[in-house]
């Protein structure tokens, strides 16, 4: 997968490369924990700051240690150590700003824009063997200090409407996608694979949205990684997954399944049965209250079926197992009496919490051993808290620039900005990140002088603003 991703991408635009190889890396990194990695410190790096290539897990035996910039080993020596001799030798890529550690690590003063780029760490031990490793460094020009910054919460995607009619048009909303971003992807199924991407945007000098080769036509993608669907079909029906590369090289995805309602179906005379949907009632819970997973036209003749609370049906995730022809129900522990079953294949949770609110998948065996998956995801609503605006002056080369963070404590949220009573537009000087909770005036001129207010707005629709605030 990663490297036909890669090698389908040589005849791309050099930019496009670089930044596409930048989606992929991430899961290498993930995928090689227990050898050499690379960590920046700080995660986020501002133009002007000084940034740590922080090496963990080098070999002991180490004789020699080389960086250079880029991914190949040909080009761009920054510079070498080598460890008997404790010699620095400095490369052509070299520019006074480094530091190389006897312990790997590479410091880096005053970054710009310039020193973007994958950097590779390359090692030579006693027996003679190489290990390498490379991390992508991206300058940030400034960073988005609103929204979410918080790690540990997910993007919350959700499809509107819930179940889609055949024919009919689906949004796929996103919030909380967190502020400091490269970019996003779609793709359909499950994983991310160039094959199933549907489209991308890159959150460079000129944002760009581009296809891949999943996308059908009838797909919009929003600034804010929001998908519409135009025209559905059952063959739209399944998984997404969202990707989102963080300019801190982390990457995280979210899922959702688009359930589209089959009109065939519903005359009964189809030969193909159509796929079981399953929907959530209510879909907004509130916390404490219970739920339902309601399944409509649960095929005949099953074995037995399971509830996972995940989009993954491994044992660590069940909820419960019902065999239907015994007619037997086996609750996981952390589920037991917390819930029912039903012969329907419905299931009833109860006392539900915010921690309860994700994806949920229904998996069914008929009587000739074939499998087939379902997923849905509810929601938990809270009050909303009233949000403040902060704001923060910036001026670079005489330049000045302010930022306005819609703060609140709340997840989930959906923002919107006024000055002066009317809605905010964006302009070339004038931009929102990518939740919309920050707005950021470059080039600040007298006409940006006014009274400034947020509005949050929750996914029930419920909404608070802020105390208006005058600037300057
Ligand atoms: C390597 O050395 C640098 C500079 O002394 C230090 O900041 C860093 O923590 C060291 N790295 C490890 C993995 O110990
Ligand atoms: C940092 O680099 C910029 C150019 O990128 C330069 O103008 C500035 O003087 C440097 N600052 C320091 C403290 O060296
Ligand atoms: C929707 O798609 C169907 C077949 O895929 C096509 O016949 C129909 O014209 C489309 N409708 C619209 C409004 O595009
Ligand atoms: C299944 O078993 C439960 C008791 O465990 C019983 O109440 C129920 O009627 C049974 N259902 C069927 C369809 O036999
Ligand atoms: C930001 O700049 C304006 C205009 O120069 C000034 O009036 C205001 O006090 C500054 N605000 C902060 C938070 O520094």
């Amino acid at each position: 997968m990663k490297v036909s991703s890669v090698l389908h991408c040589q005849r791309c635009a050099p930019r496009q490369r670089f930044l596409l190889t930048a989606f992929l890396l991430t899961y290498w990194h993930l995928s090689t924990s227990s050898q050499v990695s690379i960590e920046l410190v700080p995660p986020q790096v501002v133009e002007g700051e000084d940034v740590l290539f922080l090496v963990h897990k080098l070999p002991e035996n180490i004789m020699s240690l080389c960086w250079f910039k880029g991914r190949t080993f040909i080009n761009c020596g920054i510079l070498m150590y080598a460890k008997n001799t404790r010699v620095s030798v400095m490369g052509p890529m070299y520019s006074s700003r480094e530091t190389l550690y006897g312990n790997g690590s590479l410091l880096i003063h005053n970054v710009s824009q310039k020193d973007i780029g994958f950097y590779t760490l390359r090692a030579l031990n006693s027996h003679g063997d190489t290990v390498s490793t490379s991390t992508f460094l991206h300058v940030n020009l400034f960073l988005w200090n609103c929204g979410r910054l918080v790690a540990s919460a997910q993007p919350s995607i959700e499809t509107l409407p819930p179940i889609v009619p055949d024919g009919k048009d689906v949004f796929v909303q996103v919030r909380n996608l967190p502020e400091n971003i490269l970019g996003f992807a779609w793709f359909r199924g499950m994983t991310q694979v160039r094959k199933q991407l549907i489209a991308r945007y890159i959150i460079d000098e000129k944002a760009s949205f581009s296809f891949g080769p999943a996308y059908s036509g009838r797909e919009r993608l929003y600034t804010d990684g929001s998908l519409l669907i135009k025209n559905v079909t059952q063959k739209d029906a399944g998984l997404y997954t969202l990707g989102i590369l963080g300019t801190d090289m982390k990457s995280e995805e979210g899922h959702v399944e688009i359930q589209v309602e089959s009109l065939v179906l519903k005359c009964c005379n189809s030969l193909t049965p159509a796929k079981f949907i399953v929907e959530s009632v209510p879909r907004y819970a509130v916390e404490g209250g219970s739920i339902l997973l309601v399944v409509h036209n649960l095929p005949e003749g099953l074995r037995s079926f399971s509830w996972y609370y995940s989009i993954y049906t491994v044992p660590a995730f069940k909820i419960v197992d019902y065999h239907v022809i015994r007619n037997i129900t086996t609750w996981s522990d952390a589920y037991r009496g917390r819930g029912m079953v039903y012969a329907s294949g419905s299931l009833l949770l109860q006392d539900v919490t915010e921690e309860d609110a994700r994806m949920y998948t229904l998996e069914i065996l008929n009587i000739n051993n074939k499998v087939e998956r379902g997923h849905v995801q509810f929601y938990v609503n809270k009050m909303v808290t009233e949000p403040f605006i902060r704001i923060t002056n910036t001026t670079v080369n005489a330049r000045r620039s302010v930022t306005f963070s819609c703060v609140s404590p709340d997840i989930g949220l959906s923002f919107r900005w006024f000055f002066n009573n009317h809605n905010l537009q964006p302009t070339d000087r004038i931009k929102l990140s990518p939740s919309k909770c920050g707005v950021r005036i470059d080039d600040v001129r007298i006409e940006d002088a006014g009274e400034y207010e947020c509005l949050v707005m929750n996914r029930a629709g419920i909404g608070v603003g802020s105390h208006p605030v005058r600037w300057p």
